[in-house]
């Protein structure tokens, strides 16, 4: 997890501690190396925003987007980041029949989504606190699948609170939710309040194995049967 504790450069000004971050990569996949310069840079930009010291791997950007039907569905995904779980449920949905709209908060990710991936995925700038009108404003009145990968463990209980409940509310019957959780978070405080508010806002909460070929480890939590279904 990030260390986001400020401290002082030599001009004297406030800035992040950056070295935990990894000097050396080797992209993978559909990755050629500007995703992870991508990434690394809008970490170093905002830590506390990307939450994460490196992106996903394919290997768990293919469990997220194994929840996503393969024809026809309509999907929200949340944090994309610099888009390999975009990759992952764009290879699932690859009839092309579906819609895939990606809600991401920051403008250098959003930017570098627009410019590598913007010809099949509809890049949405905003919060995911707003889903439901960034939504509306893409005539999109429900969804079948959410994916997310965002820093809850970063976000105070409002906020976790407002975005799951902008989820559950944007889902159409059937529809499930997944979201990434790190094995270094998981002791924490506001990931134990996060996993308490998910059993509030669903019936059906599942946690799925570790991957342990991820930078750290991580396990995801899919979700169904919002307690304030759709009718
Ligand atoms: C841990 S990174 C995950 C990136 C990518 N999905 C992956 O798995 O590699 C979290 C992402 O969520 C974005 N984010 C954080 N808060 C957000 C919010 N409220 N709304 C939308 N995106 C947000 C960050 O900018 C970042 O791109």
């Amino acid at each position: 997890m990030a260390n986001a504790t400020p401290s002082r450069n030599r001009r004297g000004r406030s800035t992040y501690d950056s070295s935990w971050l990894p000097t050396r990569y080797t992209p993978r996949g559909s990755d050629t190396g500007d995703d992870t310069r991508t990434f690394l840079s809008a970490i170093r930009r905002n830590p506390r925003q990307l939450g994460a010291i490196a992106p996903s791997s394919r290997r768990l950007a293919d469990l997220a987007a194994s929840i996503v039907p393969q024809t026809a569905a309509v999907v929200a995904e949340l944090g994309p980041g610099t888009g390999v779980i975009s990759d992952a449920i764009h290879r699932r949905m690859r009839d092309g029949s579906g819609r895939h709209l990606a809600i991401e908060l920051n403008p250098d990710c959003a930017r570098h989504l627009e410019r590598s991936r913007g010809d099949w995925l509809e890049v949405i700038r905003g919060d995911a606190a707003e889903l439901g009108s960034l939504l509306f404003s893409a005539d999109v009145t429900e969804v079948d699948a959410v994916v997310s990968a965002l820093p809850w463990t970063l976000m105070g209980s409002d906020t976790q609170q407002a975005i799951l409940g902008e989820v559950a509310k944007a889902m159409a019957p059937g529809a499930a939710f997944t979201t990434v959780t790190t094995v270094t978070a998981l002791p924490w405080p506001a990931a134990r309040r996060f996993r308490g508010l998910l059993r509030e806002v669903f019936r059906d909460v599942h946690t799925t194995s570790m991957v342990w070929r991820n930078v750290p480890p991580a396990l995801l939590y899919v979700c169904r049967k919002p307690r304030e279904a759709r009718t």
